[in-house]
């Protein structure tokens, strides 16, 4: 009998080169900060003695739950300087150079955000049968809790990037936690796809700033991905009822005519939406609309395919060849201390960080309504953010990142 089981395990294993990197202990699912493998850790000390990596402290959480820098904080950026706590700014969806935020003209970037989940498959559908990929940024946490619905993103053509593993303001997490929220869901996507490294990363609520930036980028060559409209979809709860109060959409009709709105809106920057793959709703809105999308002549592309950018760091798209020798965190220059070269040869088990903060499936959204204020600067305006119309007030006009 056991053989039969032993064969049935090995067949399935064989059909499908999902699973069969799977050479991780991977944190438990809504770790907050999990604990990073020691190798990103020691990539992560080279880079910071090189001094790539900013040093100011992290932001905070006010009690209203908004990211705030603590007094004397200056990160060098976005007319962030010095804050009072009593003077709450955000740090949220303030995109700079280095990131990508903007599509080209008449181009739209199809995005998804807090995936793999239960509302996915119906999306994933769609999209293949309109021969449409798009890019989706998924939370590790969400990973391990839906490994089908991971296993259908890929089968269906998905782009997958990172969303971090338990979708935590990213500005508020020491240097230790950032690394562990990044690594380990990059670790996830490489365990379950058969070895892809993911090149592209969005922060949750936008939340971000050079020192996270720069983590991600030294240690694991991701490059953020922002967003210049923000559709709100995730107000809408799976009854169609709005969990945003006086804010974003109140029901699908108001998501649908968002959605239109930017279609027969501007073509130039085109736009990266940033949309969500949370509830039946969320992804209705955008299944009704994308032929009215595609009626108005844009080009919808997922968000590599905007510029000509391969897929994944060691594979040009969602297929082989993948080049092995691309490692998990190797750093972008100098060689780290340890001379363990690709962390698949790491078998070590990891510390799953805290594991009574386990909590249940992770389905945040970039709650924005409540804490995005965007700096406006004169000199150098970005695109209006739908995300400009929240209620809070706290804006800080001061020399924007060009
Ligand atoms: C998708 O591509 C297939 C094969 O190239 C083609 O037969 C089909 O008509 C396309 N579908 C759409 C909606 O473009
Ligand atoms: C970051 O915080 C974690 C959890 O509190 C702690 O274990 C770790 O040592 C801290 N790392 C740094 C660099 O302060
Ligand atoms: C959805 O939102 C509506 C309106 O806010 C609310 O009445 C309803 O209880 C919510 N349903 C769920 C399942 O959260
Ligand atoms: C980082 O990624 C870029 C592509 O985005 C690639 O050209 C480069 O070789 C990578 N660097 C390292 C050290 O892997
Ligand atoms: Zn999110």
């Amino acid at each position: 009998m056991l053989w039969l089981v032993t064969l049935g395990l090995l067949t399935s294993t064989l059909a499908s080169p999902l699973y069969s990197r799977q050479t991780s202990t991977l944190p438990a699912p809504g770790t907050r900060g999990p604990a990073p493998k020691s190798e990103w850790v020691a990539v992560y000390e080279v880079a910071k003695a090189a001094g790539r990596i900013s040093t100011f402290a992290p932001a905070k959480l006010s009690g209203a739950g908004n990211p705030y820098y603590p007094p004397g904080v200056d990160t060098g950026e976005n007319g962030f300087v010095t804050d009072s706590p009593s003077f709450v700014h955000a740090v949220a969806a303030c995109f700079g150079d280095s990131d990508i935020s903007d599509a080209p003209d008449g181009m739209y970037g199809v995005s998804f955000d807090d995936g793999p989940l239960p509302s996915s498959p119906a999306l994933y559908q769609f999209l293949q049968k309109q021969n449409q990929t798009a890019t989706h940024f998924f939370i590790g946490t969400n990973i391990v809790n839906n490994p089908d619905v991971f296993r259908q993103a890929l089968a269906s053509n998905a782009h997958i990037g990172v969303h971090t593993w338990s979708h935590p303001y990213m500005t508020t997490l020491n240097d230790t936690q950032v690394l562990g929220e990044l690594g380990w869901t990059v670790q996830a996507i490489h365990d379950l796809s058969g070895g892809l490294i993911p090149k592209f990363w969005r922060p949750p609520y936008g939340d971000a700033d050079n020192r996270v930036r720069a983590i991600a980028k030294e240690v694991f060559n991701l490059t953020l991905v922002g967003w210049n409209r923000d559709s709100d979809d995730w107000c809408l709860n799976e009854s169609g009822g709005s969990s945003c109060g006086s804010y974003g959409p109140k029901s699908i009709e108001d998501l649908e005519n968002e959605l239109r709105s930017w279609a027969v809106g501007g073509v130039s920057p085109g736009i990266i939406g940033l949309e969500h793959e949370l509830t039946s709703k969320s992804v209705g809105g955008f299944i009704n609309t994308y032929a009215g999308l595609k009626q108005h002549g844009w080009d919808a592309r997922c968000i590599p395919d905007l510029f000509d950018l391969s897929w994944y760091l060691n594979s040009p798209g969602d297929s082989q060849p993948i080049d092995s020798s691309v490692g998990i965190g190797a750093g972008l220059s100098s060689s780290p201390a340890t001379t363990s070269s690709n962390l698949d040869a790491a078998a070590t088990t990891p510390s799953p960080g805290t594991p009574s903060s386990v909590t249940s499936p992770v389905a945040a959204v970039e709650s924005v309504s409540q804490t995005v204020q965007h700096l406006a600067s004169s000199a150098t305006p970005r695109p209006a953010f739908s995300s400009f119309s929240v209620p809070l007030a706290f804006f800080v006009a001061a020399g924007l990142l060009a």
